[in-house]
């Protein structure tokens, strides 16, 4: 059998995690919002018309901050049509999804939404068809204490005590030619400073996340960054990054090793935003909002978003984006997850794109059942178990031979040191025919033996979940490690994700 060796020790932190990284993202978009968080009449509906049971499935994520309510969608959006009697609100057609948006769920049903859910809303705003001055007020509506025109609306509308949104995404996607209004860098770069600037101006204490480039594979990638900082750097605290990977033609052997791109794309942006602060000779150090984040390609690949689109333009509730995941995928989100627990320096937001639905780990049924998908489970654990300080895994593994990306280590890993002493490692082994016998050296740890071992397996890399087979795809207990000699070695069948719980 193959041997791989991971070395971890207390003194090689990376950084504390900033659980953050574990955020979603929920857009006006398909069945996201409308048949998936939101179902009035559905049978668990709650007195607000929420699922209860896709609550019970969002719970299980453990999510502390939802990006929302875009995504393309808010770069047409106008704020005020989601507050208010929520009869007396408009339906306004959604360029960005071309369905019908009937504004029945708006910003206080869904800060509503959040609460029940454990989160707290990271909110977009629109900087596509505006500008700084809606920035503004939008920002005195929901934070302000009251006495102020914005204020007094959100108290008349019901909420006296300000809801106090801290995150706050300052447009989406801007050099995107999909976007309403996309703009060059430095049109971007100017609104953004000063949409940015007004709003710390109302509320000095929320953070800001600037646009970056809405691809690593963009032509604007890089100039966009660059040029766009140079006009905002001082009054944002974000950049933010959207990747989405797939495997069209059937190349898993890429497909999993995708995390030399992610991770050539977070050194990247963070090399760029030094190069700014050096220009600027500023004290300010950004971090990374990973905003965007998941496998795609499913739905797409088959024609059926367009197919619908074409169909129902105007319509709504569409479901459009529903990717059904298989096994492989929940590998590569594993594989992404330890990529940003070994990034936990500077990615301190991540919002897997999206959470109900629309690309999401989970599905519903109009006014049927609620299940998790595939990926679920990696995001699951990881996001409950993978939170204290990240430590550097010092790997040696074998590796295999990718048409994309050349030499890919065949594991994968992070690890967590826990604030209860406990120690969290993720690890795949993404070869797709050798078992490897890792040797786990838990050198300055003194004797720690695992606790709990979880493995995602299936023999089948294109296995899915259904309404009728839920489980198909599931964590079971592993078989744990085996000490020797003062190391332990855990045997990692091929292509398999694990969690062990070291203390
Ligand atoms: O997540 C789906 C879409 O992908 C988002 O609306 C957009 O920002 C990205 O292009």
């Amino acid at each position: 059998m193959l041997k791989a060796k991971l070395v971890l020790d207390r003194d090689f932190a990376v950084g504390r995690v900033d659980p953050r990284i574990y955020g979603s993202f929920a857009e006006h978009l398909g069945r996201c919002i409308y048949g998936g968080v939101y179902e009035p009449g559905h049978p668990t509906a709650d007195e607000q018309g929420f699922r209860r049971d896709v609550l019970e499935l969002v719970r299980g994520l453990d999510v502390p901050v939802v990006r929302y309510p875009g995504g393309n969608f808010v770069s047409g959006f106008n704020w005020e049509d989601s507050v208010g009697p929520a009869e007396l609100r408009p339906r306004r057609l959604d360029l960005a999804w071309k369905v019908t948006e009937p504004n029945a769920v708006g910003m206080h049903e869904f800060y509503d939404w959040c609460k029940k859910a454990g989160s707290e809303m990271m909110y977009s705003i629109n900087l596509g068809t505006r500008g700084a001055e809606a920035a503004r007020d939008v920002v005195e509506y929901a934070n302000h204490k009251g006495g102020s025109k914005f204020s007094d609306m959100r108290i008349a509308n019901g909420k006296k005590e300000p809801m106090g949104i801290r995150l706050w995404c300052l447009g989406n996607e801007m050099d995107g030619r999909w976007q309403m209004e996309s703009k060059t860098a430095y049109e971007y770069g100017r609104r953004a400073n000063e949409a940015a600037k007004m709003m710390k101006w109302v509320d000095p204490s929320i953070e800001l996340v600037t646009c970056g480039s809405s691809a690593f594979d963009m032509p604007t990638f890089g100039d966009w960054e660059l040029q766009m900082l140079d006009e905002c750097y001082e009054n944002v605290d974000y950049v933010s990054l959207h990747r989405y990977y797939g495997n069209p033609d059937g190349d898993t052997a890429s497909f999993l090793g995708s995390t030399a791109d992610l991770d050539a794309f977070i050194r990247t942006v963070a090399s760029i935003c030094d190069a700014v602060k050096g220009k600027k000779h500023s004290r300010k150090r950004l971090h990374l909002s990973f905003d965007e984040w998941n496998v795609s390609y499913h739905s797409d690949h088959s024609g059926r978003n367009r197919e619908l689109r074409e169909k129902y333009r105007w319509g709504e509730e569409l479901p459009i984006l529903e990717d059904v995941y298989t096994f492989e995928d929940a590998l590569l989100d594993g594989c992404i997850l330890n990529t940003f627990l070994r990034n936990a320096d500077r990615v301190r937001i991540a919002c897997l794109a999206q959470l109900v639905n629309a690309i999401a780990p989970i599905l519903t049924r109009k006014n049927g059942g609620a299940w998790a998908q595939t990926i679920y489970w990696p995001i699951s654990y990881t996001s409950r178990y993978g939170r204290g300080v990240s430590l550097k895994p010092v790997l040696t593994s074998p590796e295999y031979e990718c048409k994309r990306f050349g030499s890919v280590s065949m594991v994968d890993a992070s690890a967590v040191l826990r604030d209860d002493g406990t120690v969290a490692l993720f690890v795949v082994n993404r070869s797709l025919e050798e078992d490897i016998d890792l040797e786990l050296d838990l050198r300055a740890f003194g004797d720690l033996s695992v606790r709990e071992h979880v493995m995602l397996r299936n023999d089948d890399l294109k296995a899915v979940n259904t309404e009728e087979e839920p489980d198909n795809v599931k964590p079971v207990k592993g078989p744990g490690a085996v000490p020797e000699d003062g190391v332990l070695h855990a045997k990692l069948p091929r292509t398999t994700w694990n969690m062990y719980l070291l203390g």
